[in-house]
């Protein structure tokens, strides 16, 4: 089989550890590393979630600590949503393990020179990690074939009514990425909203009983009873998209386009401005993927899931 290799970049993060749970199943998948990044909550509790998912997963990938900080901001964490520890208080106990010496940003373009341009960068999280490495490295864009990413939005937002998350914690290192020339695709609250999950469809998670989809329960479980707080039919599963839609993009609609960062604006800082409703008449520098088929992006989750035995 034809394995292409794979960093998750990522800010563990309840829906982060279900899209690593997820990975970690993904059989076309070679995971080289895991990278971590200030977001939902401090790096150093990033790094601490993203290694209770290694543990879960039971594969020994190494784990790449990153970004304290946005690249000219101050950071921004999402407690209400994920909680002080950014697993909403869920327990998950292993033994502790050493961080890697090497920084995030530069493992990027270690593994990216290794695996001769074939490397996909699944980003997650607020993309600090990556604004680094094309910064620091002339030739980053030649060593990595593409990045996937969880973030922005063609129409709203989740921080506020212009600006995803991940794009406004960091929107100058977002810009940086969607101007860098390496192809950029974007699954933002356009498609992730569409792949939610129903209560009934977690339950069967939970009968599947094993210690990795009882983790997945509970994580995802804690931002299901926010989602139907919020009157939405099921919680949006925003960083396994990404991760689905990297491994096979069949089941999800793209369209090439152009995508830029507001990086100024007072109320629309943070807004992924693209030409997908519009006159077309930017450089097409990224794809965005805008619809899923929700019960076959819900099938493919459990059967991953499944695997766990
Ligand atoms: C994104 O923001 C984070 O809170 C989630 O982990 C996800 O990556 C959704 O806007
Ligand atoms: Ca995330």
């Amino acid at each position: 089989m034809n394995r292409f290799p794979v960093i998750i970049d990522c800010d563990p993060g309840v829906d982060d550890v279900a899209a690593l749970l997820l990975a970690r199943q993904i059989e076309t998948m070679d995971l080289k590393a895991i990278t971590t990044v200030s977001g939902n909550v401090e790096v150093e509790k990033t790094t601490a979630n993203a290694k209770k998912a290694r543990h879960a997963m039971g594969i020994d990938v190494p784990i790449f600590a990153g970004a304290k900080k946005p690249m000219f901001r101050e950071a921004k964490h999402a407690y209400h949503f994920h909680g002080e520890d950014g697993l909403s208080g869920v327990v998950y106990e292993c033994p502790d393990s050493p961080t890697e010496e090497e920084k995030a940003w530069d493992a990027m373009y270690r593994i990216g020179k290794e695996s001769g341009g074939e490397l996909t960068i699944v980003a997650v999280g607020p993309m600090t990690n990556l604004g680094l490495a094309i910064a620091k490295y002339n030739d980053f864009a030649s060593v990595v074939k593409r990045v996937v990413i969880m973030g922005g939005a063609a129409i709203g937002g989740n921080v506020t009514p212009c600006a995803e998350f991940n794009i406004y914690a960091d929107p100058e290192a977002a810009d940086i990425l969607f101007q860098s020339g390496i192809p950029v695709y974007m699954c933002g609250l356009d498609v992730t909203m569409k792949a939610y999950m129903t209560r009934d469809e977690l339950e069967e998670i939970k009968g599947m009983n094993t210690p990795q989809t009882d983790f997945f329960y509970d994580v995802t479980n804690e931002g299901l009873i926010k989602y139907i707080g919020f009157g939405h039919p099921g919680v949006a599963m925003h960083d396994p998209v990404a991760v689905l839609y990297a491994a096979d993009d069949s089941i999800f609609k793209t369209e090439h386009v152009g995508i830029r960062v507001e990086t100024k604006g007072e109320l629309t800082l943070g807004k992924t401005v693209t030409d997908l409703y519009s006159d077309k008449q930017w450089e097409h520098n990224a794809y965005i993927v805008t619809d899923v088929d929700r019960e076959a992006f819900i099938a493919k989750v459990k059967e991953l899931m499944a695997k766990y035995k």
